[in-house]
């Protein structure tokens, strides 16, 4: 039975995952590489639900019972007894590895290590420790406390017990779950990366403008953004990261990053983040 969680990483990701955690009444720690970063992830926690609060979706004792289920910590072996850890530091296989070494040493027998990762190997991360049938994926998606979707990946050696308690778990936090080999991309990315990477191919070829192609898909098929809008707001630098994992992978011309991505990554057009990718963000 899961009642303690522990989340490594409160960026983007960890702090979204402590928020739905913690909401659902879990007693979440939270642990980051520094003060500084765990300041900011929990500071984005409680103004996100200042937000709630102000559009009358959340009350001041709901905030108050949130933020009190969670409990900072420094260093990793405070998670000694969680049930759960989910690891959702930054996307670096050695930075992974290391985390994962050291949990499986402190924790509880018991505990289930689970890696957020979007594009690493689940069976590589769970290879480094000694508990590879308590070793799983669970692949939240941005931003976690409004997507309902969490993949659960089973690696070679992840045992049923272990992906019936994570899903009864995520479940438990409001969201749908889906069952995912563990195969890069998942079910999600594998899908979706080569659709951004045609947007882009046709609007290289000159098939219609930026514009034209997300009003396109937004308005003829119901989507609410378009490919390119989309691409802009994953960050160009991330869509090419994974379809050059997709393409070391699988070999197939259908991954292929277009060479036009590569170039505005080159240019420094990273999309919404950087002000400016298929479209112009610097004035907004
Ligand atoms: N951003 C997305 O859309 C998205 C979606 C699904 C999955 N993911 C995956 O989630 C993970 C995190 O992504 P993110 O977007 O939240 O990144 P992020 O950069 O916002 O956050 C990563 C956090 O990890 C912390 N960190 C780094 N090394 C650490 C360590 N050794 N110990 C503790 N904390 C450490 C950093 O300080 C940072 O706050 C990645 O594996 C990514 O692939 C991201």
């Amino acid at each position: 039975m899961i009642k303690k969680i522990g989340v490594v990483g409160c960026g983007q990701m960890g702090s979204g995952i402590i928020q739905v955690a913690a909401g659902a009444g879990y007693q979440v720690l939270a642990n980051e590489a520094s003060e500084v970063f765990l300041d900011k992830g929990l500071a984005g926690i409680a103004k996100r639900l200042d937000k709630a609060i102000e559009k009358g979706k959340a009350t001041a004792e709901e905030k108050a019972k949130i933020m009190g289920n969670i409990v900072r910590t420094n260093e990793l072996e405070e998670l000694a007894d969680c049930d759960l850890v989910i690891e959702a530091i930054v996307e670096d296989i050695n930075a992974k590895k290391e985390i994962f070494q050291a949990l499986d040493k402190v924790c509880k027998a018991e505990t289930i290590l689970a890696s957020n990762t979007s594009s690493i190997p689940i069976g590589d991360l769970g290879s480094v420790t000694k508990r590879r049938d308590r070793f799983v994926g669970l692949h939240f998606f941005n931003p976690v406390p409004v997507m309902k979707l969490v993949e659960v990946v089973r690696a070679l050696d992840t045992s049923e017990n272990t992906i019936q308690s994570v899903k009864q778990f995520a479940e438990s936090l409001g969201k749908t779950t889906v069952a995912a080999k563990d195969t890069p991309g998942f079910i999600v990315n594998v899908l979706l990366i080569p659709y951004l990477l045609d947007a882009i191919r046709q609007y290289e070829r000159g098939l219609a403008s930026a514009l034209d192609i997300d009003n396109a898909m937004k308005l003829g098929c119901g989507h609410p953004m378009g490919p390119l809008t989309l691409t802009d707001f994953i960050g160009l630098d991330t869509t090419l990261f994974i379809a050059d994992i997709f393409f070391n992978e699988f070999k197939d011309d259908h991954y292929a990053a277009p060479p036009l991505l590569r170039r505005m990554v080159a240019a420094g057009y990273m999309g919404m983040k950087s002000g400016r990718g298929f479209f112009d963000y610097s004035k907004k």
